[in-house]
């Protein structure tokens, strides 16, 4: 059995991103932000297209570095890492996107597998994500193509895909925002349940505030600034108290 884990805590402390436009003009794309996501905690970056969600998400996981401003995960100060130390950051932490980025050549069980090939023992690994392809419901799937599945069945594999390198942090882009609503449920549905199941920290961006409803808290990003949530922001939350206290650090 694997080791209890705990979801990393996340914290941005002024955090300004700037990009040089090709007329040479500069877009703000965060502001000074500001927020802090405890350990094991959901969070769901809410807000239309074009206010800076995406550009949150690639801070935090290094995809890209800011202009301004600290942001750290757990013991990382993630603002400071370039190069190969960011790729080693990446690799500890789980992404998901809108576009599920599945590998068309490989079976299902070899795309879970695909984040830590050649690191770790192909016997090892396979085993694992057989059993992540059971914890998303696609057990018996393993060996199929991702073309032979609907976008709902792709986007649970690329959720396994997240989990094989047992991150303590999962960031997903949009997860719902290619499904019909009926499966956008399904799928977060999925993601609070495997949130919960192995303590994960979970920043989610969507525009859907009828999905945000799913995570513990929203916070609302308009025009490259996150929003203050009112005091009492918690009550909007349609899940059942889950009493994180009782499964994270008890
Ligand atoms: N690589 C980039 N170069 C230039 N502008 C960008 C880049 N990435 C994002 N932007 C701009 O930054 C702003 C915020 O974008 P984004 O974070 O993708 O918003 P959201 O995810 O909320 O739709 C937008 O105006 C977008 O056009
Ligand atoms: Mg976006």
């Amino acid at each position: 059995m694997s080791e209890p884990r705990s979801g990393a805590p996340v914290v941005l402390e002024s955090v300004t991103k700037r990009y040089v436009l090709g007329d040479g003009s500069a877009l703000v794309a965060a502001r000074d932000v500001s927020f802090e996501v405890t350990a094991g905690e959901s969070v769901a970056l809410t807000g239309t297209s074009g206010s800076g969600k995406s550009t949150l998400l690639h801070l935090i996981g290094a995809v890209d570095a800011p202009n301004s401003g600290t942001i750290r995960v757990a013991d990382v100060t993630v603002s400071d890492l370039r190069g190969r130390a960011a790729a080693d950051y990446r690799s500890t932490i789980g992404f998901v996107f809108q576009q599920y980025f599945l590998l068309p050549s490989l079976t299902l069980v070899d795309n879970v597998c695909a984040p830590l090939m050649g690191r770790q023992r192909v016997r090892d690994l396979r085993g694992k994500a057989m059993a992540l392809l059971d914890s998303v419901g696609l057990a018996g799937r393993a060996h199929a193509l991702p073309s032979e599945l609907s976008g709902g069945q792709q986007q649970r594999v690329a959720i396994a895909r997240a989990l094989i390198g047992e991150p303590s942090l999962l960031l997903a882009d949009e997860p719902t925002g290619n499904l019909d609503s009926a499966t956008a449920e399904d799928i977060m549905g999925l993601l609070d349940r495997l949130q919960l199941d192995l303590s994960l920290t979970m920043v989610i961006a969507t525009h859907d505030v009828h999905l945000a409803a799913w995570c513990d808290r929203r916070l609302s990003v308009s025009d490259g600034r996150v929003r203050k949530p009112p005091t009492d922001e918690r009550s909007q939350s349609r899940r059942p108290a889950r009493a994180h206290s009782g499964v994270v650090g008890a």
